[in-house]
């Protein structure tokens, strides 16, 4: 979870909050302290928190709810905060629990009176909804740039292998041979879902809460489409109490981001067990591997497992989320206060998880030759013959499946592989097989073959990759 750094215990402990404390004689136990401040996190959301504010200070000068001066003078202030917090010089106390109100009592301090005026028409219900969604729509654009990046070696390194053959599996059995390109463009398309995903989440949560006020709207003539524009919003969130209460955003991108990291861990899991010296397809680069302490031989595919251990805590983040908000009634509840640290915890944790997938995929050495021996193993160009048997025999699939069975079967007794059987093998069982079958049956005639739509033969790779860098490069 996120560090509670540079917050400082309350320096007045006694007393009672400045912010809201009027109807309080005495101050919050220390542990309720604990429980309620959020500024040990929430201090990320710093520069949408400014930014918000500056947005509705403008809004209320241009609608002469407060005077031009005072705006001014809000505004200079909060830039000024926003230096002092990238500088490191800001003090965050927890006893004003959070950055609305951290960053609003230091204004008070720095330009007196008018930061009294800046909270009119306005709630931290409808400010945090606010900040939040702008981190979260930053969040959503640095998920996207990043699988984009993953993609793209992904492509190169396709290209590189369009004809190079592997075996295929279905149920982690040898099945059929196909190219190591059409396998890596496999994960370019389930990462174009995800960024897909991304776009419409992105689209879907552009509204604006700002001036929802605390639930019910407010009796002040403000301008919401002034400031959803100012926000990048595409509009103001149409009904105030849903948006105080609304984190489908927050869920939604956890969620887009949990089926990424699902597709991560995939690819993960691939480069762990071709790693190993029993398949021995891919060395990863020095940069992306460890040592083992003991057994000096070693080189271990960490990363690989730790992008696949980190699905898992992605899927628990969307999960803590999803149970915080089943239940709640309308509308803002400080239940929701535990929206953030899964959202940056899942920000933080996609964007390692991604560039390390990056580097590991970018400096993959795989290695072609055993990918091919492999191929040809398990009598993977089986189909391939009762295609031909269909093809060239007019035989219905079903006998040819039958037909091909059999000799799967003499290929076996005879420990060699189903192009090893001579002509006069092949025909005591089928009398139509002629010279031509030996044409079907090398792992780059059947990979060559399978030029349908969407199929593994290199030509086909070849042209996918040029599509791929067209759709998503
Ligand atoms: N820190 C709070 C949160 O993150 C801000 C909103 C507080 N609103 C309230 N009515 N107490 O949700």
């Amino acid at each position: 979870m996120t560090e509670k750094k540079n917050v400082k215990k309350p320096d007045n402990a006694q007393g009672t909050s400045a912010m809201w404390g009027g109807r309080f004689s005495a101050g919050p136990s220390a542990v309720m302290e604990a429980i309620n401040a959020s500024i040990g996190f929430d201090q990320k959301l710093y520069a949408q928190d400014i930014q918000g504010s500056k947005a509705h200070a403008q809004m209320l000068a241009d609608q002469g709810i407060i005077s031009g001066d005072d705006a001014a003078a809000i505004i200079k202030g909060l830039d000024d905060i926003k230096s002092e917090i990238e500088s490191g010089s800001f003090e965050f106390k927890a006893a004003l629990e959070d950055i609305h109100m951290n960053v609003e009592s230091r204004l008070r301090e720095l330009i007196g009176d008018a930061a009294g005026r800046l909270h009119t028409a306005r709630s931290r219900n409808d400010q945090v909804a606010t900040d939040l969604k702008l981190w979260v729509r930053d969040a959503l654009d640095g998920m996207d740039r990043d699988i984009k990046a993953l993609q793209k070696a992904l492509i190169d390194q396709a290209e590189k292998h369009a004809a190079s053959v592997m075996p295929g599996f279905t149920h982690m059995q040898t099945a059929q041979p196909v190219t190591l390109g059409h396998h890596l463009l496999a994960y370019v398309e389930m990462l174009g879902r995800d960024r897909s995903r991304v776009k419409d989440a992105r689209a879907r949560m552009n509204e604006s809460p700002l001036g929802a006020a605390a639930l019910a709207g407010t009796s002040f003539p403000i301008d919401r489409e002034k400031t959803a524009k100012a926000l990048g919003f595409d509009r103001p969130a149409a009904n105030s109490l849903d948006a105080v209460s609304d984190r489908d955003f927050a869920m939604e991108y956890m969620s887009a981001a949990s089926i990424a990291a699902v597709h991560l861990s995939r690819l993960a899991e691939e480069i762990v067990l071709w790693c190993s010296d029993q398949f021995g397809y891919v060395r990863l680069s020095d940069e992306f591997s460890t040592g083992s302490s003991i057994m000096p031989q070693k080189r271990n595919p960490d990363a690989a497992e730790l992008v696949r251990a980190k699905a898992g805590r992605v899927i628990g983040m969307l999960n803590a989320l999803m149970i915080v908000m089943k239940g709640l009634p309308m509308t803002y509840g400080k239940d929701m206060q535990d929206d953030k640290e899964p959202v940056f915890e899942v920000a933080d944790t996609m964007a390692l998880s991604l560039a390390a997938m990056t580097g590991m995929i970018e400096g993959a050495v795989f290695n072609a030759a055993r990918m091919k021996a492999d191929a040809g193993k398990g009598f993977s160009t089986a189909t391939d013959l009762a295609d031909w048997l269909v093809r060239t025999l007019a035989m219905p699939f079903r006998d040819a499946h039958h037909v091909t069975g059999a000799l799967v079967k003499m290929a076996e007794q005879k420990g060699c592989g189903l192009e090893d059987l001579s002509l006069d093998d092949m025909r005591s069982i089928e009398k139509g097989i002629t010279e031509d079958v030996f044409g079907v049956l090398g792992v780059d005639n059947s990979v060559a073959s399978r030029r349908s739509f969407g199929g593994t033969a290199p030509e086909n790779v070849a042209r996918q990759v040029q599509d791929a860098r067209a759709r998503w490069l």
